[in-house]
């Protein structure tokens, strides 16, 4: 595994796109769009079900049907070319690329279906009682304190630890896991300040990550050795077994962390919406789809075209970047009744908090079963919420969540 520096991007030399559609100069890793991005996709999708991005010189798809279609077509907007802004086609990957996330079709089906038997269910279902009672433990601690700071004590503090051992890395320097995830979704964007800075900060994350996948580093019972058993029994190459640990890790922990913020950013901000999961824990697992429908951790990321396409009426060529706006799409109301409202009651399924099609997210069951745990926990638990000032909101150029939620919570008199 080699990391380099990604090449500088010159996006501003790219050409005007064809005739007959919207073009704007929006730029969505603006600072002032990452903060409060829904007004601005709102603008976006009434600009047209595709728009070209000026600054970048890629189209941006955002109303919930064309998401799909793109999503749900890999043959034509594939994977291989980086599912980020840099084109792996035409430029040098910054990292040797993911052997799932960025592969097509024949090879990913094969990798993908690896991936998805040491996933399984039964091998979850074998996790449970752990993360249960890692999320009670959490929880008793944060309501013995009364006032804590939700992300740190709680949405950090499990994933960290349930996932990590789950994937069976060591202990010591998991700090390093969030500033590399931080990094490889900022990856997925230009090549702006904020990525510079997050590369300048990295310290030695990197090569912790790359020590972290060696075999001889990993427990004997965990995912990551069972990714090293594939490749023993030749279903995938040694090589492709670190990769998949690299993948797990990058694309596991991150996401899983905002979105257990974000839940709880969101039940904090709406009191009658914690009122009705806290009545009925059992809601749970609706309350979790309703928060990454509403503020989507994931919020983009793209595909390129293969060959010459016509979408939405648009032609486009050969090899052409396209930004999939998830976060759009589960807030279009073409699709949604009253979109900008958070409900816990609303049946969310069918959002794309998870992606769409064969590269929908691989990993979406252990997440859900995390963040299920934690909401059933706090439900459970539980009497009050209340946010203790304005949560540190985290800016990344492809995903959002929170690194401080200072608040206070109060036990339930059973
Ligand atoms: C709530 C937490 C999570 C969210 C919101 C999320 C979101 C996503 C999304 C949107 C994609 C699709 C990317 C694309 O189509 O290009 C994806 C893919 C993927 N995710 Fe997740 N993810 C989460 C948790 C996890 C976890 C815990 C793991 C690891 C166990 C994981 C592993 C993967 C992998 C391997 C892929 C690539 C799948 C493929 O290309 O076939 N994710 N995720």
């Amino acid at each position: 595994m080699k990391f380099t520096q990604p090449p500088e991007g010159e996006y501003e030399k790219h050409i005007v796109p064809v005739k007959g559609v919207s073009s704007l100069n929006f730029d969505p890793y603006a600072a002032e769009v990452l903060t409060n991005p829904y007004p601005h996709y709102e603008e976006l999708r009434e600009a047209g079900p595709i728009v070209w991005l000026e600054r970048y010189g890629v189209y941006v798809v955002s109303h919930y049907n064309t998401v799909r279609d793109v999503l749900t077509n890999p043959d034509v907007f594939c994977s291989s070319a980086g599912v980020g802004l840099s084109n792996f086609h035409t430029e040098k990957p910054w990292r040797q690329p993911s052997i799932i996330l960025e592969a097509d079709q024949p090879e990913h089906t094969g990798v993908r279906a690896v991936f998805a038997r040491i996933l399984s269910p039964r091998a979850l279902k074998k996790l449970t009682t752990t993360f249960e009672a890692e999320a009670e433990t959490m929880i008793d601690r944060m309501l013995e304190n009364g006032e804590c700071d939700g992300v740190v004590d709680l949405a950090h503090a499990f994933p960290i630890k349930v996932f990590g051992d789950a994937v069976g890395i060591m202990n010591e320097g998991r700090e390093h896991l969030l500033p590399y995830g931080d990094m490889v979704f900022n990856a997925f964007g230009p090549v702006n300040g904020r990525f510079k800075e997050c590369l300048a900060n990295l310290g030695p994350a990197t090569e912790w990550i790359y020590e972290a996948c060696k075999r001889e580093n990993l427990t004997d019972d965990g995912f990551g050795a069972a990714f090293y058993a594939a490749a023993d029994a030749g279903e995938i190459t040694h090589e492709g077994a670190g990769l998949l640990v690299r993948t797990t890790l990058s694309a596991g922990l991150d996401t899983t962390i905002f979105t257990m913020g974000n839940a709880l950013v969101n039940l904090g901000r709406h009191p009658d919406q914690w009122a009705i999961l806290r009545d009925e824990p059992k809601r749970a697992r609706a309350a979790l789809e309703e928060v990454l429908r509403y503020d989507s951790t994931f919020h983009s990321f793209y595909r390129t075209t293969t060959r010459e396409i016509e979408l939405e009426g648009v032609k486009l060529d050969k090899n052409q970047k396209v930004l999939v706006l998830v976060a759009s799409a589960n807030r279009d109301p073409r699709h949604w009744t009253e979109p900008d409202k958070f409900d816990v009651t609303r049946k969310a399924t069918g959002n794309m908090g998870f992606g769409a099609g064969i590269h929908g997210c691989a990993g979406q069951m252990i997440a859900r079963m995390e963040g299920e745990i934690v909401l059933r926990t706090l439900a459970t638990k539980v009497e009050t919420i209340e946010l203790l000032g304005e949560p540190s909101l985290h800016f990344n150029n492809t995903v959002r969540g929170y690194t401080s939620m200072p608040m206070r919570i109060t036990a339930k008199k059973h």
